[in-house]
């Protein structure tokens, strides 16, 4: 068993397991759950995690005027953010981030395992060329093994993407993946809606929530 203690209060923002949240956990991660109420309740677990992610990027002053004419010393986003969501799971989380987000910067990286190798290789991507000064929302439903989300993280720095700047969106993950990652990685922040007890022989997690790709986009074999 992976100790992940240590990056928990530093790398990793846990949504607050409150009932609701299990409540929705419960209708997605049951097999019997149908296409459209999966799509449905993870949409709603992905509002929250966007929001969560959004929380954690920085914040400038910025008063304005109340109908009553006092003045409310406010906040607002700072400027320079990017969402990226690695082909094609972390496309279930495009939707979420685009609803909160108007007009936000959309990149994207396809990345699988090399069929000789085994190793996670780059196929696409495709990001806004001043990607090097902004925020990036790195979205993928699924951290399991950490393979492909160390490999989009590395393209992101060759970009010039500074480490701190860069927020991993993940709908559930597991010890393994967030060791992987925070290990190699340790200026990321990681936020998640759930941490699964381990990774079974086939890297699905468990107890976990099956494919989420093919429940989302209804590609199940
Ligand atoms: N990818 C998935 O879709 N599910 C898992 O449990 C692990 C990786």
């Amino acid at each position: 068993m992976t100790s992940i203690d240590a990056y928990l209060e530093k790398n990793v923002h846990l949504l607050p397991q409150t009932n609701q949240l299990r409540a929705l956990h419960t209708i997605v991660r049951d097999r019997d759950t149908s296409r459209e109420d999966f799509v449905f309740y993870a949409e709603r677990i992905i509002r929250l995690l966007v929001e969560a992610g959004l929380d954690l990027l920085p914040f400038e002053p910025h008063d304005v005027t109340t109908p009553i004419g006092a003045t409310y010393n406010g906040l607002r986003f700072a400027d320079g953010l990017v969402g990226v969501p690695i082909i094609r799971a972390g496309e279930s989380m495009e939707a979420g981030l685009r609803a909160v987000c108007r007009g936000v910067r959309i990149g994207k990286v396809l990345i699988q395992r090399d069929k000789d190798t085994k190793l996670p290789k780059l196929y696409y991507r495709n990001l806004p060329q001043d990607i090097a000064s902004r925020h990036v929302l790195l979205l993928d439903p699924m951290l399991a093994t950490g393979g492909t989300a160390n490999a989009a993280i590395q393209v992101l720095l060759d970009q010039g993407v500074v480490e701190e700047n860069i927020v991993f969106i993940t709908f559930i993950t597991v010890p393994d993946g967030i060791e992987a990652v925070c290990s190699r990685y340790p200026r990321v922040r990681i936020v998640t809606s759930a941490i699964e007890e381990r990774l079974n022989e086939n890297a699905y997690m468990l107890p976990g929530i099956g494919d989420f790709g093919d429940r989302f986009f209804g590609t199940e074999k």
